[in-house]
């Protein structure tokens, strides 16, 4: 289902269709992944003119409520990009009908997005994070969670993150979605 659908008749007399795209990140806590995939991917959808939603949230509860980790709120900013009012938030079984792509950080989230979603997990709007990797020959592959690490962990997953979304924009974009 895709709500803000529209049509345009180009000076050709073509009928276009676009439609806005609504992308949810997950991981398992919603402060260092999935948070800056949030920030990173909607930083890019402004700079390109889109006007898609964006957001994101985690399989458990642990840290609901809480900003973005320190470091991945430092190497956002240190990337112009402010993700500090950020809230952590739980997966729910109401995301399925509100987005049409959710993206797993890692095999376990996939795993528990079908489990929260129960009756109405649609998988078919689910995918590994970094299977929309540009020459991707590894699938369903895990982003590294950077939580148990030091700050140098968050700016590799950085770097992967801000490729991806990268990704996702060429992708999506080429697709007339606005
Ligand atoms: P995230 O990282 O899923 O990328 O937000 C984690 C954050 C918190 C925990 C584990 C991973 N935790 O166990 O509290």
């Amino acid at each position: 289902m895709v709500p803000f659908c529209f049509m345009t008749v180009t000076a050709s007399g073509l009928l276009i269709s676009f439609a806005a795209m609504r992308i949810l990140m997950v991981c398992l806590g919603n402060i260092c992944r999935s948070p800056m995939a949030e920030g990173i991917l909607r930083h890019k959808v402004k700079e390109h003119g889109l006007d898609w939603v964006v957001d994101s949230a985690g399989t458990e509860s642990y840290h609901v409520g809480e900003a973005p980790h320190k470091f991945s709120q430092n190497i956002c900013r240190v990337h112009g990009i402010d993700i500090s009012d950020q809230r952590a938030r739980k997966f729910v079984a109401a995301d399925f009908a509100k987005y049409d792509k959710i993206y797993a950080m890692a095999a376990d989230v996939y795993d528990e997005i079908d489990g929260i979603g129960g009756r109405h997990a649609d998988m078919n709007k689910v995918d590994y994070f970094l299977n929309e990797l540009p020459d991707n020959t590894i699938k369903n592959a895990s982003v590294p969670d950077p939580y148990y690490g030091g700050e140098s962990g968050f700016t590799e997953v950085y770097e992967m993150i801000d490729k991806i979304c990268d990704a996702i924009i060429d992708r999506y974009k080429k697709d007339n979605y606005v």
